[in-house]
């Protein structure tokens, strides 16, 4: 790397960390009042028990003096501040957890909220695996970073500076030389936290892998048994967890590394401590009340320079998990402006229209018009780019170039856009219902529809015959990704999904393909029957569909056009 590099390398990840502590202060800012109130109570805390450490020595020092009766009434203060100390960790210790859950459902609130608002294209190149992985861990990562490790950084900050003024006013040479250690340990945190958090987000994307093996290997058991697959998947899963087991070691050592280092310092500094003591007794110049006081802030001032250190492994995992979630929040987002369309006799107009995954273009400046009322056809080889015109429509993507327009009788437009989902009703390629009843899923169209709007959607979409024929009719419960029914009768409820929805606008994405003939024409029937009739693209394979169809489109040379 050239000078020039390093140096903007080095800026850049300074704005990276002052990018994540505004994250994490935006965060935060709900919860100020409780982290306020855990931060009092630790305080409370630290000043008690350095508190006790001055109280110990007047023990002492009355002890070795002989006056009793100041003996017994000091006692008595020790036992109360201790009593004390204590009440008032375990009220904080109970503070934290509830801050803990509280705050951490609020950011996997956001966060699922997030993914849930990120453009399609975008977030489906992220496996579920790796996404459920920053929804879970890394979002406890930085949940425990906030309700943990920062208030006690900045608990064990004052503890430090109290127990070194107190120090500092019986001997300032010994409280200065307790504080030697800090630069020992901040040196080594400095230089081992750039490693912990490269290893930290090593860590976590290795947990993402496995967790993405793991969900995608139960959810599709049926093709290992096919496959007899199963040794060979278990074999996968244990190089998975290896490599996982690797970075968890390598971080480990760090971790060990950096611990190591800060109690050799801490132990160096007592030692010289004590013998610093034990001189001063020697000469008479300190009382042994001020000897075991010395002992004990010196174990006081050092401990939290020791603590501080470990706790920063802790806050570089917050970071980088905290990074793992902005790369999340970075994509693109999509918004509902709140347009609208009056919602009868919808078309839609594609004009000039180029998009592309990658570099390869599937559309380049395609055009066509789909008008009000329309029933169109679109046929064309596999992978020719139709479920990618329906997603154009549907705006699941940022990068298209081009135009799509709704457009009414009434001249209004509406761009293809989130609001334009709420004219249209879609049914896509492939099982999509979800678990639950078939009532449940159907009403995923419209929340508000009667059970009669219900069995209507169902005929509609020549479900009902079968439906009625199940024991528990329409509250016949089904599995994830309709297990318990045929793939046929899945997608006769997925297109009664979309009916009951009465959009003005109808997309089938091969929602028929695992249909028979009749009961295909079926459907077709009841959806043209339909009221409002909506404008319809069928996308088939099926060429006894399209006397169906009032027209059928093509996609060629990545144009569209109409089917000669
Ligand atoms: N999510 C995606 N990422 C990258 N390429 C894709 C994606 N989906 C589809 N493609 C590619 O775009 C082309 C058109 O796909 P698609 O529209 O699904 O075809 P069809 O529905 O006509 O079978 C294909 O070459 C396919 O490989
Ligand atoms: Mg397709």
């Amino acid at each position: 790397m050239g000078k020039l590099k390093k140096i903007k390398h080095y800026w850049n990840k300074r704005d990276d960390a002052g990018r994540y502590f505004l994250w994490i202060l935006s965060y935060t800012k709900p919860f100020v009042p409780q982290l306020a109130i855990l931060m009092i109570f630790d305080l409370a805390a630290t000043f008690l028990s350095v508190g006790m450490a001055v109280i110990g020595k007047q023990l002492i020092d009355s002890a070795t003096n002989g006056n009793v009766s100041e003996l017994w009434s000091i006692l008595a203060l020790y036992v109360l501040v201790i009593v004390g100390s204590q009440g008032l960790y375990i009220i904080s210790g109970l503070l934290s957890v509830v801050v803990y859950e509280k705050f951490g459902f609020g950011i996997r609130k956001k966060v699922y909220r997030r993914i849930l608002d990120t453009c399609w294209l975008d977030i489906s190149k992220y496996h579920t695996g790796d996404l459920m992985t920053r929804l879970t861990s890394d979002v406890s990562a930085v949940a425990d970073g906030i309700s943990n490790t920062i208030p006690t950084i900045l608990r064990l900050i004052v503890e430090l500076l109290v127990t070194f003024f107190t120090l500092a006013y019986y001997d300032l040479k010994l409280a200065l030389f307790a504080l030697l250690v800090a630069p020992i340990a901040m040196l080594a945190s400095l230089w081992l936290g750039k490693k912990l958090k490269y290893l930290q987000v090593k860590v976590q994307q290795t947990e993402s892998k496995y967790r993405s093996f793991m969900q995608e290997s139960l959810a599709n058991i049926l093709i290992e048994k096919s496959f007899c697959l199963e040794d060979y998947s278990e074999e996968r899963l244990t190089a998975l967890r290896d490599e996982r087991i690797y970075w968890v070691l390598k971080k480990n050592r760090t971790n060990m590394l950096a611990s190591a280092a800060m109690g050799f310092s801490f132990q160096l500094g007592y030692i010289v401590a004590f013998a610093w003591g034990a001189i001063c007794i020697a000469n008479r110049t300190i009382t042994y009340g001020t000897m075991t006081l010395f002992l004990q802030l010196v174990n006081r001032i050092q401990s939290p320079i020791v603590n501080l250190a470990q706790l920063v492994p802790k806050l570089i995992s917050m970071f980088a998990s905290a990074g793992r979630i902005i790369e999340i929040q970075a994509l693109p987002k999509e918004e509902y402006k709140g347009n609208s369309i009056t919602a009868k006799n919808v078309g839609v107009k594609v004009t000039s229209v180029s998009f592309g995954y990658g570099d390869e273009l599937v559309f380049d400046d395609a055009n066509i018009d789909f008008k009000p009322g329309e029933f169109t056809a679109i046929v064309g080889k596999s992978g020719i780019g139709k479920t990618t015109l329906v997603r154009l429509i549907m705006a699941f993507t940022s990068k298209m170039e081009g135009n799509i327009s709704f457009y009414n009788d009434l001249g209004e437009e509406l761009l293809a856009s989130p609001d334009a989902r709420r004219i249209i009703a879609y049914v896509p390629q492939g099982n999509t219902l979800f678990s639950g009843t078939i009532k449940e899923n159907v009403l995923m169209g419209n929340k508000n529809a009667t059970d009669e709007e219900v069995l209507e959607a169902l005929r509609g979409a020549a479900a009902l015959d079968f439906v009625n024929e199940l024991p528990m009719g329409i509250d016949t419960v089904i599995g994830e990704k309709g297990v318990g029914i045929s793939e046929g009768q899945a997608q006769r409820i997925a297109i009664a999904r979309a009916l009951v929805k009465r959009a003005p606008f109808l997309i089938l994405d091969e929602a028929t393909s695992s249909l028979d003939e009749i009961t295909e024409i079926n459907v077709l029937n009841g959806i043209r029957k339909w009221t409002p009739a909506p404008t319809c693209i069928l996308i088939t394979h099926r060429k006894s569909v399209l006397e169906y169809c009032d027209r059928e489109i093509q996609i060629v040379n990545k144009k569209l056009r109409e089917a000669i």
